[in-house]
């Protein structure tokens, strides 16, 4: 059979030209009409800070910080959006969030448990929020296609206890102090105490404690009190392994009922370890040496659960420890690095404030540096023993590593039996 030759008028070509036209403008249209839209979130996300620190080169190409670098930039991100919510609508609220998590779902999706403990654990508490503000704004978002993805991660999930993602009953009040008691803290400054924190940027670290109008003058200890949440090790969890450790050197039949002063408290993450270890009649004192930390301890304490107990917190100084004479059985330090930069001077503060901490001591009561082997042992030893201090107990973490770091170690160290520290003499 013979094809007949196309009898389509031209007048079709010109309507299917015009349909082709049209269904082109219809997506023009639409296209400028989604660009329209996205453009205030991708000005809000493509503004980031110049005001947090830029990246410094990192070494680029492992899993791990690949996956920091990733999450470093949703953290950008979400400062400028902290910094620009009020003027955003809910829609453009909703949209940049779930960009936001969605780059933080992928990146967990290929990070290891190694990595997310190191290298990301500073991270859990603004994901957190960033998922909590999207549940609030749009609770199907997150429920449809995040919450699953973290959830079966058990990344973000408050049931599974035992991931460090999980957040413990102490790194709970923390997190409702920093992002639910604006009185307190503007969450978008504490996100930039993490970039600091995280790049090791001293002056940024000092231009932020300049801005928290709360504090006097010179002072970081709010500051540092947030850039110690981030670090990573601020959790109770910590706190126990850490006077776990201080229990190896001390002695266990001299516990109950002590006065353990806890100097250099920082977030006061150990708190509740030597609650459970003096028990209920013992005493607790916290020293630390700027108002910050008294502020943020007090703050937590109103949140957290009793397992405190009662405690007193006194601000002490890098020369005196500020607790009265013959008035304690223990002091432990954990972070402080004792026989650190040492000066072989008798007018090293470091000299004073250990002097002052002897004082402090009851005869035979005990000092614990609990700071990782850093300095090395015979440096510790060496500042203890000047001011007459006695070694007691040394207890090694682990065994010696084979890669040259440092072997972790606490040790404790006994004021003699035979000193006893004269009382003041009463004003006259
Ligand atoms: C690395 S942080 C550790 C905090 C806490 N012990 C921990 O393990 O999480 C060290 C803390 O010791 C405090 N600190 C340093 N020197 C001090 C001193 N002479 N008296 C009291 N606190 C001091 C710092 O302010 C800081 O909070």
């Amino acid at each position: 059979m013979k094809s007949r030759p196309s009898k389509t008028p031209p007048e079709n070509i010109v309507t299917s030209g015009r349909r082709t036209l049209l269904a082109l403008a219809v997506l023009v249209l639409g296209l400028v009409l989604v660009l329209a839209q996205l453009k205030p979130i991708e000005k809000t996300l493509s503004g980031l800070l110049s005001r947090v620190p830029q990246q410094e080169s990192v070494p680029s190409g492992s899993i791990a910080t690949l996956a920091e670098d990733r999450m470093i930039e949703v953290q950008r991100h979400f400062i400028t959006y902290l910094q620009t919510e009020t003027g955003l609508s809910r829609q453009e609220k909703t949209r940049a969030l779930r960009q936001m998590l969605r780059a933080v779902q992928e990146t967990l999706a290929e990070t290891d448990d190694a990595t997310l403990n190191n290298h990301l654990y500073a991270f859990k508490y603004p994901v957190r929020r960033m998922a909590e503000e999207l549940a609030q704004l749009d609770p199907d978002a997150l429920s449809k296609d995040l919450e699953e993805g973290f959830t079966a991660q058990n990344r973000l999930n408050p049931e599974k206890h035992d991931t460090p993602w999980a957040f413990d009953r102490f790194e709970e009040a923390s997190y409702q102090t920093i992002f639910h008691d604006p009185e307190y803290i503007q969450p978008a400054w504490a996100m930039k105490v993490l970039l600091a924190e995280r790049f090791q940027d001293r002056q940024s670290f000092l231009q932020l404690a300049a801005q928290d109008a709360s504090a006097s003058p010179n002072d970081l200890s709010k500051t540092d009190v947030i850039r110690q949440l981030f670090t990573g090790y601020a959790s109770s969890r910590r706190g126990e392994e850490q006077v776990a450790n201080a229990l190896k050197v001390l002695d266990p039949t001299r516990l109950r009922g002590a006065t353990w002063a806890e100097i250099g408290y920082g977030t006061g993450k150990s708190f509740q370890a030597v609650r459970r270890v003096i028990g209920p009649k013992g005493r607790l004192i916290g020293v630390e040496v700027g108002p910050g930390y008294t502020q943020f301890a007090n703050r937590l304490l109103l949140r957290h659960p009793q397992e405190w107990g009662e405690i007193t917190l006194i601000e002490g100084n890098y020369t005196d420890c500020r607790l009265p004479p013959n008035s304690v059985d223990i002091v432990h330090e954990a972070g402080i690095h004792v026989g650190e930069h040492f000066q072989e001077h008798p007018d090293d503060p470091q000299l004073q404030w250990l002097l002052s901490i002897k004082r402090a001591l009851r005869p035979g009561g005990l000092m614990v540096l609990n700071d990782h082997g850093s300095p090395p042992l015979d440096q510790a030893r060496s500042v203890m023993r000047k001011v007459g201090f006695e070694e007691f107990r040394v207890h090694y973490i682990g065994p010696p590593p084979r890669d040259g770091r440092l072997h972790e170690m606490v040790v404790s160290f006994r004021k003699p039996t035979s000193e006893t520290t004269p009382e003041p003499a009463p004003d006259s």
